[in-house]
């Protein structure tokens, strides 16, 4: 890998099944960049949370159970995945209907996200540590909260039908505008669009569409 050039930072957020996983790992193989997803992050905590008997509405319960987890990072190709006490939760646990339905809550917490937030930012430490070109990171408050000096911020969207029918193909169960309700209307960090991030809109794109028109944004002479 070529150590000179300079490490860039790409922020991408959006509501639920907009497409930034699929977008964000697919630009990660194209511009040599470590992916995080922090939904992942969020998830992973909810099932260890929920493992652990924590209850969303006792927030007690969820302090106490978080100090007892301990978090690591462990990488599985170029996608950067939470480690919990040595353990990275398999996709079928995070994305079962339980940690569907008690994601948005669990994320509104204040000490959650307090949590989370040196963690996530650690992650473009490691990424340069491991000679990546940069990092992409997707969620929710990348742009606004946890890298609001990336070097590109972007915001995907698409309409609810459309986003429907990608969840349907993948065979998940998803309340998407439930999920994003809870998200845009929490006070902590809610989904928004950053001030200065690019709008894209994924219903009316492909998949390689999407990934090309942001290379053509931040990296045009790889096209
Ligand atoms: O991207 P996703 O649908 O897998 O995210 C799951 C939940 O995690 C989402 O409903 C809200 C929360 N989340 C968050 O609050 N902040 C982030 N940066 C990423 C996800």
């Amino acid at each position: 890998m070529n150590q000179s050039r300079p490490f860039k930072i790409i922020a991408i957020d959006g509501g639920a099944a907009v497409g930034k996983s699929s977008t964000a790992k697919g630009l990660a193989e194209r511009l040599d960049m470590m992916h995080v997803d922090t939904g992942a992050h969020y998830r992973s905590l909810t099932h260890a949370l929920l493992r652990a008997g924590a209850d969303v509405s006792a927030p007690e319960s969820t302090t106490a159970a978080l100090a007892h987890l301990e978090l690591e990072t462990a990488l599985v190709g170029r996608s950067a995945k939470l480690c919990i006490a040595g353990v990275v939760p398999t996709d079928a646990e995070i994305r079962s209907p339980e940690v569907n339905a008690a994601v948005s809550s669990f994320a509104a917490m204040p000490p959650l996200r307090t949590f989370l937030f040196e963690y996530q930012r650690n992650q473009a430490n490691i990424a340069r540590a491991k000679n990546f070109a940069g990092i992409i990171m997707e969620g929710r408050d990348i742009g606004s909260v946890i890298f609001p000096d990336a070097d590109h911020r972007f915001f995907l969207y698409a309409d609810e039908a459309t986003r429907s029918a990608r969840r349907a193909k993948e065979g998940q169960t998803d309340s998407i505008a439930a999920r994003d309700q809870m998200d845009s209307r929490r006070k902590t960090a809610p989904l928004i669009c950053p001030d200065g991030a690019i709008r894209i809109d994924t219903a009316p794109r492909s998949l390689e569409q999407v990934i090309e028109t942001i290379t053509r944004l931040i990296a045009p002479e790889l096209l």
